[in-house]
């Protein structure tokens, strides 16, 4: 039996996980759900933002569902509880599908999976003053070149994505993004899949122009976070976006989102970005069918009108969840 560590957090994380949850004992009933916390919450409750008893939970299970943490202000010895989770557990490929899901939210037709290196790149926080200037060491190996491509690339064959484009900035770059660049056409030799590179901020006009260019993305660090935030707005906004941060052995499944303390309480969160990343998890457990019930009824339930305000809606959070219900009962 498959055991999933649940995680609400902060803010509307623990208004939107629990309809994630809803649409997963709906559609997968075998799998055992163990609650756990994190946070700025948890910290009031035990003390620490990542409990023991959390990290505990999560060795002894097949995968983590997660909703959004919020960052304290004025605790200079903070180190975020999800970094730390990404780093100990190698999840070093961050999954991030973009796809409008009816034709009158977001503003492209885009249907993008976004597979971004997690682990080194610009975000090594190797900054050292010298001489009045900051200097920055970024890191690109070919360990996490190559291992990133083989993720991106594997993804694109169990989910039938016929084109994949390597990302870089190769012609200034020329080393590091060079090596990425090389790596990916090695990798990708003898793949059946059509393989292509971009320049970054080539793709970042062609995602508004050309969408349907695109069907796999594998980039560095940086271009992945900015290019992700980009393809989500295109689609209906931080409430439509889900994410997986997949290691080799286990993996963590989120909403793009953070706790949105502007409107939490309110019952108003969109839940589609939790609710797809469930569907993710459960692709991940190589449960398909329960993810594309799910990925069914959330069109529907857009069809029949139930949405959030975000995307232009009356309807609640709960509202959502319990129209998904609904559609997925009928099935
Ligand atoms: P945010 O993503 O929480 O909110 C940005 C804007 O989008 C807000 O106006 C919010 O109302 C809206 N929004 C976000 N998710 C929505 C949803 N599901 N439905 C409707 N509207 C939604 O980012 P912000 O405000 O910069 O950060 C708030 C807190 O969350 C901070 O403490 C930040 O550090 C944390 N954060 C945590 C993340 C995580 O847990 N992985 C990721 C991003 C931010
Ligand atoms: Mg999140």
């Amino acid at each position: 039996m498959k055991r999933i560590v649940v995680i609400e957090g902060d803010g509307i994380g623990a208004e939107v996980v629990p309809q994630a949850v809803r649409a997963l004992r709906a559609v997968a009933p075998e799998i055992e759900l163990v609650p756990a916390e994190m946070g700025l919450v948890s910290k009031k409750k035990t003390g620490n933002y990542l409990p023991d008893a959390t990290m505990d939970a999560i060795d002894d299970s097949d995968a983590c569902l997660f909703g959004a943490i919020t960052s304290p202000e004025g605790d200079p010895g903070y180190r975020s509880p999800i970094l730390r989770l990404r780093c100990e557990l190698d999840l070093y490929a961050n999954v991030r599908p973009a796809k409008r899901i009816v034709p009158d939210i977001g503003m492209v037709d885009l249907d993008l999976t976004l597979v971004r290196e997690n682990s080194e790149g610009m975000y090594t926080g190797m900054e050292k003053e010298r001489g009045g200037a900051v200097i920055l060491e970024r890191k690109v190996s070919d360990k996490a070149c190559r291992r990133i491509c083989r993720h991106a690339l594997d993804l694109c064959e169990k989910e039938q994505i016929r084109r994949i484009t390597c990302v870089h900035k190769a012609n200034v770059l020329r080393k590091s993004d060079g090596m990425f660049r090389r790596i990916f056409y090695e990798e990708t030799a003898g793949r059946n899949v059509e393989a292509m590179d971009m320049l970054v901020d080539t793709v970042a006009a062609a995602l508004i122009t050309k969408p349907r260019e695109f069907g796999c993305i594998v980039t560095l660090n940086l271009y992945g976070d900015i290019l992700s935030d980009e393809a989500a707005a295109l689609v209906g906004g931080l409430g439509m976006a889900p994410s997986g941060n997949i290691g080799d052995h286990y993996a963590v499944f989120e909403p793009c989102h953070g706790s949105a303390p502007d409107i939490a309480g309110r019952g108003v969160a969109n839940p589609i970005a939790a609710i797809l990343s469930a569907s993710m998890l459960l692709k991940y457990l190589g449960k398909q069918e329960g993810a594309r019930l799910i990925e069914n009824g959330i069109e529907e339930a857009l069809r029949n009108g139930v949405r959030t305000p975000d995307i232009g809606g009356h309807h609640s959070t709960k509202q959502f969840g319990d129209e998904l219900v609904s559609i997925i009962e009928k099935e």
